[in-house]
């Protein structure tokens, strides 16, 4: 039988991918045609979500994680606190965050679990894990 924090943080990811699916729906994905969704559960139990959106000059791309986690800031102020976060795609391979998400996640959510599709199936991992030694100012 699985054990009750199990189930909490399956119930947890459930609800999250949800959220990012939905989401998703909403990328702004001209150049790769990839739809990315994320949301981010925080602290205070709100689940804020968010999707790529992609720009001609391709550099200017927001990724679904940075998207979700502004919007939080947006919402509720400079606070924020993920527990976790969930990433979808509408191709169903393998998106973990990239390199630049992994350290904003690290900001807000230095004990976040971070939930996505890894090359052996769905993988939940601590930022950490993602992203050993991240920057911090202080
Ligand atoms: N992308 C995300 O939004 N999140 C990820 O975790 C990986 C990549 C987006 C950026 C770009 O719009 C598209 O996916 C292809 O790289």
């Amino acid at each position: 039988m699985k054990s009750a924090k199990k189930l909490a943080s399956a119930t947890r990811n459930q609800r999250l991918l949800r959220a990012a699916r939905k989401a998703m729906q909403h990328a702004y994905a001209p150049y790769s045609q990839f739809r990315v969704g994320a949301a981010l559960l925080t602290s205070d139990g709100k689940i804020v979500a968010g999707c790529n959106v992609e720009n001609a000059s391709y550099g200017m791309t927001n990724c679904a994680e940075r998207t979700a986690i502004f919007a939080a800031i947006a919402q509720s102020g400079p606070w924020l606190n993920i527990r976790a976060i969930a990433v979808v795609n509408d191709q169903g391979v393998p998106c973990s965050p990239c390199g630049a998400c992994r350290q904003v996640i690290y900001e807000f959510g230095p004990d976040a679990m971070v939930f996505f599709q890894s090359s052996k199936g769905w993988k939940e991992s601590h930022i950490t894990e993602l992203l050993p030694e991240g920057f911090r100012l202080k």
